[in-house]
């Protein structure tokens, strides 16, 4: 197939960076196409860790090319702020590395004092967004009032793009009791970073494009998880882009035949950071021990993430709606000392049990999970490099969460580290 694409196949934070930044090593591009700053991906390479949130995590390899697609929400200034934290850290980025996609919408600070001013708000609904600006500027995209990654090298067109986007965002201000925003304002904004921005600016679909047919291989790096997508998450408690597969295309202007092996990051349990139903939930001790060895701490905002069992159901639904071929299963070290481990497999709802999540926000805050419990181990798998050094308990949890979810685990990961990384199948020679 050639290319791969990762997508997380829960509410995020399935650990895709560690998973993406192993698989650059046999890619030749790294491809973001949907969200935005709001994901934070974690890498380690030899106890050093490395946290992307707008960049591809291809960045911290030498040689490979990073593309922000036309799907992400680009924020001018964000992006600056993460290449001098990078440049600290050793890691350089150039026009030569990187190219962002002329054709993506911009977020800028009305974005973000909107996704603040609607996150504190008594009425409405709070989402527990991270704050980036992702939804108003999703927002805008779709008005199609949005100023876009191309206007930074045209400095002429702003001011009535500024206009066109301010006849919106005023108004609206107005009626929520803030200031209106000064065209000036704006038009400082964008022309103090027009300069950063503009070496790196590219006709995104046309490279990728050369790249295929060049035989180069492609590896597309999703942000957020499914049970986040704007369709098919758990709405409204969801980001504003689409984060299934499917978006790997319309992200980056090349086309779905060309998309290859859909892998999906899993977790071994699951967790959620922000508001919305989360059916396997342990608002207990056993999430405080999952919370506790996982560190499961938001890497954007440091928020505590929720914690509970793994639940088959919704990773059944995420390889359903991705087309996943593989799983790329995640911390399986985190469930090591446990003496018994639950896996969520149906919801009972109205005295029937279901084997899906229902679409309506009502049922899935109702719908109360099906447990089956298996036995743990003693032993540690962390750090575990072949398989043959997991302990037999741990093999028979990956054989029985492959069966439930209906789908092969391809990877295994046994902690942060890069290399600590058991390849059963190569995604890329499928
Ligand atoms: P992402 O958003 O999907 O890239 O995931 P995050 O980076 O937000 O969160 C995953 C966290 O788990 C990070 O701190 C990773 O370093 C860490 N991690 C990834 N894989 C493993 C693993 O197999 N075991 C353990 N213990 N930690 C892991
Ligand atoms: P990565 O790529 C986990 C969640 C937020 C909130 C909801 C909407 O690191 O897996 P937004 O700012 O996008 O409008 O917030 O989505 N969220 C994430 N949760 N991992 C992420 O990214 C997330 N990006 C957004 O917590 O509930
Ligand atoms: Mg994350």
């Amino acid at each position: 197939m050639g290319n791969v694409v990762v997508i997380g196949s829960q509410w995020g934070d399935e650990g895709k960076g560690k998973i993406v930044d192993w698989l650059s090593e046999r890619a030749d591009v790294v491809v973001r196409f949907q969200g935005g700053h709001n994901a934070g991906h974690t890498l380690v390479v030899d106890g050093v860790s490395y946290k992307l949130s707008l960049m591809p995590s291809g960045v911290v390899r030498q040689g490979k090319l990073s593309v922000i697609g036309n799907g992400v929400v680009f924020d001018p200034h964000a992006f600056v702020a993460e290449k001098g934290r990078l440049a600290a850290q050793g890691v350089e980025i150039s026009p030569q590395s990187l190219r962002i996609a002329d054709n993506a919408a911009l977020i800028l600070s009305v974005h973000r004092e909107l996704d603040a001013i609607r996150e504190t708000s008594s009425t409405g609904t709070k989402i527990g967004t991270t704050g980036r600006g992702i939804g108003p500027a999703y927002e805008d995209k779709v008005g199609r009032r949005a100023i876009r990654v191309m206007d930074l090298a045209n400095v002429d067109v702003l001011p009535e793009r500024i206009e066109r986007l301010l006849a919106h965002h005023n108004p609206l201000r107005r009626g929520l009791g803030q200031a209106e925003i000064d065209p000036a304002a704006i038009l400082e904004e964008l022309t103090s970073v027009a300069a950063e921005i503009t070496p790196y600016i590219d006709r995104v679909w046309r490279l990728l494009d050369e790249r295929r047919k060049a035989g180069e291989r492609i590896l597309f790096e999703g942000a957020q998880g499914t049970l986040l997508d704007i369709d098919h998450g758990t709405y409204p408690f969801v980001t504003s882009s689409n984060t299934v597969a499917g978006q790997a295309a319309a992200g980056s202007g090349l086309g779905p035949s060309s998309i290859g092996f859909v892998l999906g990051i899993t977790k071994a349990y699951t967790t959620r950071v922000g508001e919305g139903p989360f059916p396997t939930e342990q608002d207990n001790e056993v999430g405080q021990f999952l919370g506790e060895a996982g560190h499961e701490f938001g890497t954007v905002t440091g928020r505590k993430r929720r914690c509970g069992w793994f639940d088959a159901v919704l990773v059944r639904q995420a390889v359903a709606v991705n087309g996943i071929h593989g799983l790329a299963l995640t911390k399986l070290d985190v469930l090591d000392g446990l003496d018994e481990i639950k896996v969520g497999v149906g919801y009972r709802l109205d005295g029937k049990v279901i084997d899906y999540l229902p679409a309506s926000l009502a049922d899935q805050r109702r719908a109360e999970p099906v447990y089956e419990t298996f036995e743990g181990w003693r032993e540690t798998t962390r750090g575990a490099r072949r398989w043959s050094d997991l302990p037999a308990q741990a093999i028979k949890y990956v054989r029985h969460i492959e069966e439930l979810v209906g789908a092969p685990v391809t990877l295994l990961s046994t902690s942060p580290e890069r290399e600590d990384t058991i390849l059963v199948r190569d995604p890329f020679q499928d």
